[in-house]
């Protein structure tokens, strides 16, 4: 009689220690993983409004150009790190002149300078041909101040122009 009461007994034991174990290594396992948040290297997938500061156009222009995100899908002649690939190389003194001539070109601007504020603030208006539509964020009109976008279109409306010998 008394060895089958205290079989159970015998048993609580181990199973608290088992189970505080696992308890402990749950809890470390939970621990870890959130505490491991990746750095946040600049890619295409953190470009979201929240990760972006907003831009207020006082910064160096590399600067201007890093912290908006251009140089991860761009290549900004003149701006260190921008090499990105996703969209056209931003040569817009050359390509700028195309656009608005281009018969499928329905914006409204009147000039290179124009279409560039276009193409950053409504970047659906014309979607340059050979690269993807949708891909180019929206909401650059809340993140860059028009200071920061003048400085943008009065640096890339000049790009890709033979320097005259
Ligand atoms: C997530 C990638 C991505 C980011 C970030 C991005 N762009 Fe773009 N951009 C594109 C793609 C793709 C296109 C081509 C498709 C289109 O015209 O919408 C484009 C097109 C453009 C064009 C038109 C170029 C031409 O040759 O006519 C300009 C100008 C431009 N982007 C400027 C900018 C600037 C300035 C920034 C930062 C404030 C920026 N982009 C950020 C992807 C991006």
């Amino acid at each position: 009689m008394r060895s089958t009461d205290s079989m159970p007994e015998r048993l609580i034991t181990p199973l608290i220690i088992i189970a505080l174990v696992l308890g402990t290594l749950w809890a470390l396992h939970s621990i870890n993983s959130s505490s491991v948040t990746p750095v946040p290297v600049p890619s295409v997938a953190s470009l979201v409004p929240d990760m972006i500061p907003l831009v207020t156009g006082d910064e160096p222009i590399t600067e201007i150009f890093t912290k908006a995100g251009c140089a991860v899908c761009h290549t900004v002649p003149g701006i260190s790190g921008a090499d990105g690939r996703v969209g056209p190389p931003l040569l817009l003194g050359v390509t700028g002149p195309r656009r608005l001539v281009d018969p499928s070109y329905r914006g409204h601007a009147q000039s290179v300078h124009q279409y560039v504020i276009e193409s950053v603030i409504e970047p659906g208006v014309f979607v340059v041909a050979g690269y993807p539509d949708h891909t180019m964020p929206t909401w650059y009109g809340v993140k860059l101040s028009a200071l920061a976008l003048e400085k943008i279109a009065s640096y890339l409306e000049l790009q890709g122009i033979p320097v005259a010998p």
